[in-house]
């Protein structure tokens, strides 16, 4: 099955929120609905590569989760770890390539082996692409782009007078990426927590009050219809945009 429909998709970001509600309501410990939410993840990935979408992107740890308590933060990357062992086979198979947008080197030791191993087995395909924002937040990315490019300035290789954004976002994480289409948060909260400012600029956004662990195909489907119905018009009238699926337009 392919997406079909007014609006062409190509990209959907997901921040997979709820774990720990959905735990709480159970009598469950959270890392529980961690645990849940991680097999939903394997789920999620399926129904993409099913309809055949180029880039999947979700938020798995942001900076501001170092806050949580040590035992859960732990107990997170011990799930990282099991998710990149147990699924590099699959990714491998089904032909996706594994990106971390995010500062991975900070995690933990065990943490970089697999993931190493499972970008680098994984880099050399391109027709999926799947996104994982690890360490992830959107203002430390703005400053480490804009650190970035300060220091290709003072060395001589970059002119500021000729600074416009499609040179810009090549510093972001995001690099090579198309901006998400569809931005989705699950749990019933109503914001976007630091994720991908920069990129979702034009996306349209997704409020599901399911919580992540209970989000299936069937909700992420209807996540996509609704997007499909909307008319996008990147700050143009409706009369000007005469082919909404045009990639063009955003960068105009
Ligand atoms: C939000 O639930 C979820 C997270 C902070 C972590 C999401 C991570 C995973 C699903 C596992 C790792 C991902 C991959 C790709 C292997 P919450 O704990 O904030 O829930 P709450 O708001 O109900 O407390």
């Amino acid at each position: 099955m392919s997406p079909k429909g007014h609006n062409r998709l190509r990209h959907v970001a997901i921040i997979m929120d709820g774990n720990g509600r959905w735990a709480r309501q159970r009598g469950l410990p959270r890392i529980e609905g961690h645990r849940r939410g991680v097999e939903n993840v394997r789920q999620i990935i399926q129904v993409a590569r099913e309809i055949e979408l180029e880039h999947l992107t979700l938020f798995a740890f942001s900076v501001e989760n170092w806050q949580r308590p040590p035992d859960e933060i732990a107990s997170l990357m011990d799930l990282l770890e099991l998710f990149l062992k147990r699924n590099i086979k699959d990714l491998i198979k089904n032909e996706v390539r594994l990106n971390v947008i995010g500062r991975p080197e900070e995690l933990p030791d065990r943490v970089q082996k697999p993931l190493h191993k499972a970008l680098e087995q994984t880099a050399h395909f391109t027709e999926r692409q799947l996104n994982v924002a690890l360490n992830y937040g959107s203002r430390t990315e703005v400053l480490d782009a804009v650190r970035a490019y300060a220091e290709a300035v003072r060395e001589g290789k970059e002119d500021p007078r000729n600074l416009d954004w499609p040179h810009f976002e090549n510093y972001l994480y995001t690099r090579g990426v198309p901006d998400p289409d569809l931005l989705i948060r699950t749990s019933g909260e109503s914001r976007i927590s630091n994720f991908l400012l920069m990129q979702c600029a034009y996306s349209e956004l997704f409020f599901s009050p399911v919580f992540w662990p209970e989000f299936g195909r069937e909700h992420f489907l209807k996540a996509i219809e609704s997007y499909q119905q909307r008319e996008r018009r990147f700050g143009k009238t409706g009369e000007q945009v005469q082919h909404p699926t045009d990639h063009a337009i955003a960068n105009s």
